[in-house]
């Protein structure tokens, strides 16, 4: 991984899960065991009921604390959702877009993770976009042509400024809580493609800078492998998030990957 000009992110997505109780259980079981972690900037992105309390148990502590999703409109008669800003303002840092459970169940389409991106980063907060293909995209061989549409819709009129707060995480959709990791090459194989994207969006060292995220089925056996590679700079991890001990062996892969 080029430490050297882009930070590791490892991110927990816990999606719809833990109480308050259980969150802050959870946070305080694994602030001691990340506590002496350098170079690798750890995040929990936890359900909005667990906001208030996850940003009080990390606070002083070096985890950052994301939400799963935001709207796009500012305010308004939007019943059931929640702006950036009210996200910002409670001191979020991060916010989920696109993840493709949002893109299967809730019909999130590449316009709407593009509106929500904007959204987000003029309330100040850091996007982290998911991009992914579907199984039978894959066999169909169109893995590619997929992501290179997602990367330019999801960041359709985003200044080259503002795409250097994105963080992208690949998260091949048929890897997602299956147990059915992409192999490290499969993931190197894709991730380096989206910086050759953001490249020709952008330009060369705006792409070297973006940290671009592997996501599904990452686990405290198979991250060292992934992270490993150089342009998978850290981890975007659902189910081995819930876990303190496997989260904080993910975390330390991606000190020494
Ligand atoms: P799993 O790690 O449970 O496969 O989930 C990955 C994911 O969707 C993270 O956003």
């Amino acid at each position: 991984m080029k430490k050297n000009v882009r930070k590791a992110i490892i991110a927990g997505n816990w999606k719809m899960n833990k109480t308050r109780p259980e969150a802050k259980a959870l946070l305080d079981e694994l602030k001691p065991l990340v506590a002496d972690v350098k170079g690798v900037e750890i995040v929990a992105c936890v359900p909005f009921t667990n906001l208030e309390t996850a940003l009080a148990a990390a606070e002083g502590t070096n985890i950052k604390i994301g939400a799963e999703n935001c709207h796009f409109e500012k305010s308004g008669a939007f019943t059931g959702e929640i702006s950036a800003d009210m996200l910002a303002e409670m001191g979020v840092e991060y916010v989920v877009l696109g993840h493709s459970e949002r893109r299967q169940y809730f019909n999130e389409t590449d316009e709407t993770v593009n509106k929500r991106t904007k959204a987000a980063l003029a309330a100040g907060l850091k996007p982290i976009v998911c991009v992914g293909e579907l199984l039978w995209e894959r066999e169909c061989n169109i893995t590619e042509e997929v992501i290179a549409r997602q990367i330019k819709l999801d960041f359709f009129a985003i200044s080259k400024e503002d795409v250097k707060k994105c963080v992208i995480a690949y998260e091949p959709v048929w890897a997602i809580g299956t147990g059915k990791t992409a192999t490290a090459d499969q993931a190197e194989e894709v991730c380096a493609f989206i910086r050759a994207q953001l490249a020709k969006l952008y330009d060369n060292d705006t792409a070297e800078s973006i940290t671009i995220q592997y996501g599904g089925s990452m686990n405290a056996k198979n991250a060292e492998d992934l992270v490993s590679k150089t342009n998978v700079d850290g981890g975007l991890i659902g189910g081995a998030s819930l876990k303190a001990p496997d989260f904080t062996t993910i975390i330390k892969a991606a000190e020494n990957g």
